[in-house]
């Protein structure tokens, strides 16, 4: 098949302003590639199940144009997002005399452009960064917004860097290899988009749940085309997360809580999102905001997608204080994301006897 090109989104953010191109076949048009990499050194950062499915495009077109690059694989998994993960990278940078002007490449999904971001973030002060996301989760959040990080043992993505990266280049056909499982994670943050601040967006999810759970390539650029565009105008907003950007964590508080508790690795992120949206709507009917028929109305779209909508049977405390860690922790107060309605969210202290009242 040919390269498509879908469409070009810029994030205005000034002087880190960048392009993210959405298209199908990139990462196989030297010449769009060119306009990225000419007279560029590059460290191409990937894993261990990415670099045999997608780095050879990319090994070939440097070569074949003269571009000297470093290629770097880590391994896979959210369990390697770590400081120790991170160091591996610099040593591999700094053997080989990177310097300042070299373009660091994050071929992956959202660990790797995480933590690659981070160290373009660290090395030398900074250098640039390219995402080119290869999961469904990473093209439609993770490699747009400048959010780079490792985890720590005592909470998720706990040691990072707010680094806007230069480009963000989405190849839709790199999703070809990715599993149905990992697939469906991603469409959790779709719906993420639709809850929180686009009611016209949610239904249109609806009528296309299931093209999109069949990868229908058209209806799927335009599902990325339009969480792009809403997660750049939130970052245009609020870069650092100062207010509106906390909507972008609906579901997350809960979500990390059952991602931690069941140990990083063993429950996808979009899993566990899509069971916080579900709890955090439930939240929203116990607090008068929303009807019984907009929770159900979202746990069914989040169920057609094919995610988990039930939550771990633990006590309270124990998601108590898997969330005492949370980000969003304001004066030892919790701040949740609700729903005013669907298409609305907003971010609320709620008690903790409310929260149990609603949920567990
Ligand atoms: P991931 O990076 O672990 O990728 C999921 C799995 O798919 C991995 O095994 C990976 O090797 C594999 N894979 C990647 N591309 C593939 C492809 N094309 N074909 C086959 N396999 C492929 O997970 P993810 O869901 O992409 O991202 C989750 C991470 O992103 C979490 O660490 C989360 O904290 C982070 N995140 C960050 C932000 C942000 O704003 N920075 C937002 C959301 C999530
Ligand atoms: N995924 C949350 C954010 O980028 O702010």
């Amino acid at each position: 098949m040919g390269v498509k090109f879908f469409s070009k989104i810029k994030v205005e953010l000034g002087a880190r302003s960048y392009p993210i191109s959405i298209g199908n076949g990139l990462l196989r048009d030297d010449n769009y590639l060119l306009g990225s990499f000419r007279n560029r050194q590059v460290v191409l950062v990937t894993n261990e199940i990415v670099e045999p499915l997608h780095s050879n495009k990319m090994a070939s077109f440097f070569k074949k144009n003269n571009i000297e690059y470093l290629l770097i694989v880590l391994p896979d998994g959210e369990k390697n997002k770590s400081l120790s993960v991170l160091a591996t990278i610099f040593d591999q940078m700094l053997k080989n005399g990177i310097n300042r002007d070299a373009v660091l490449v994050a071929l992956g999904g959202g660990v790797i452009g995480d933590m690659a971001g981070f160290a373009a973030a660290c090395f030398q002060r900074g250098i640039d960064f390219v995402q080119i996301p290869t999961t469904l989760l990473s093209q439609v959040d993770s490699s747009v917004g400048g959010k780079t990080a490792v985890n720590h043992n005592l909470g998720k993505n706990m040691i990072g860097a707010f680094y806007q990266p230069k480009e963000v280049i989405i190849d839709i056909e790199t999703l070809e290899t990715l599993p149905d499982r990992e697939f469906n994670s991603g469409l959790a943050e779709i719906i993420k988009y639709g809850c929180i601040v686009d009611l016209d967006f949610f239904i249109w999810i609806e009528k296309n749940i299931h093209k999109l759970v069949n990868r229908s390539c058209n209806v799927l650029a335009e599902a990325i085309k339009k969480s792009c565009e809403i997660k750049a105008k939130i970052v245009e907003l609020d870069e650092k997360e100062n207010g509106k950007r906390a909507l972008l964590n609906f579901g997350h508080t809960f979500g990390h809580a059952i991602e931690n508790g069941l140990g990083y690795g063993n429950c996808l992120h979009g899993e566990a999102v899509g069971c916080g949206m579900v709890m955090a709507s439930k939240l929203s009917v116990q607090l008068g905001l929303i009807s019984e028929k907009d929770q159900e109305r979202v746990a069914n779209l989040i169920s057609l997608a094919g995610l988990p909508t039930k939550w771990p049977d633990w006590p309270k405390e124990k998601y108590f204080s898997l969330m005492s860690n949370d980000k969003k922790i304001k004066n030892k107060t919790i701040y949740y994301v609700v729903l005013g309605e669907i298409g609305e969210a907003k971010l609320l202290s709620v008690k903790d006897k409310v929260i149990s009242e609603a949920l567990f």
